[in-house]
């Protein structure tokens, strides 16, 4: 399937689907933080359109937020507020022209989203929010419904455009304990 965006390699794809078919096994459903146009949601709906996992997808479809100090890199003067900008029409177009099942879609800041809006068992996530709030509140919003050998997916972490990610990573690993932890592409995985 041709990516929809430059947003995620091919080769990431791949990493991600080997990471979701290790959690098949594992209770729980499956989320995306920062689904833009779908890139990777179509991959993630398509692998789980015979299983009983239901995805959930969760964007401001208003682009990225501000950037605070920690987001902060001369490599990445390209990200600025209100960036990655596609709308939830786009996203449901894009999802409904690859015949997978509807996933849920929640159009929210991250920072906005309570329990409530989150699956209550989660096998995994993948995170792209690109920037250390975006990174961060999700990992509190999720943490505590991570089913025990749940897998959660990080972009950027490997992107000196984008150090928020590795920064908010790195100081969730400081206090939260994890079965393993490696990085590929500009992926960190982290495995409960
Ligand atoms: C790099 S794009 C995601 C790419 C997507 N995963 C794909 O495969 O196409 C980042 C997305 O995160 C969203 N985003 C970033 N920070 C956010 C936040 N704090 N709350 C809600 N959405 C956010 C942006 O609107 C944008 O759509």
């Amino acid at each position: 399937m041709k990516l929809l965006s430059d947003q995620v390699s091919e080769r990431e794809i791949q990493i991600i689907l080997r990471e979701l078919a290790t959690t098949t096994a594992v209770e729980g459903d499956v989320v995306e933080f920062g689904c833009y146009v779908g890139t990777t949601s179509v991959h993630l709906a398509k692998a789980l359109q015979s299983s009983q996992k239901r995805l959930y997808l969760y964007d401001s479809f208003a682009g990225l937020p501000e950037k605070r100090t920690e987001d902060m890199s001369p490599a990445g003067e390209q990200f600025k507020t209100g960036e990655l900008l596609a709308s939830k029409k786009e996203l449901i177009r894009n999802l409904k022209q690859t015949g997978v099942p509807m996933p849920r879609i929640k159009k929210a800041w991250f920072s906005e989203l309570t329990s409530d809006e989150v699956p209550h068992e989660i096998s995994f996530a993948f995170l792209d929010g690109d920037y250390y709030d975006s990174v961060r509140d999700p990992l509190r919003l999720i943490w505590p419904y991570l089913s025990a050998c749940a897998v959660v997916v990080v972009d950027d972490y490997a992107n000196e455009a984008l150090p928020g990610a590795a920064k908010a990573v790195d100081e969730w690993r400081r206090t939260h304990e994890l079965r393993a932890f490696q990085v590929e592409a500009s992926l960190a995985i982290m495995k409960l």
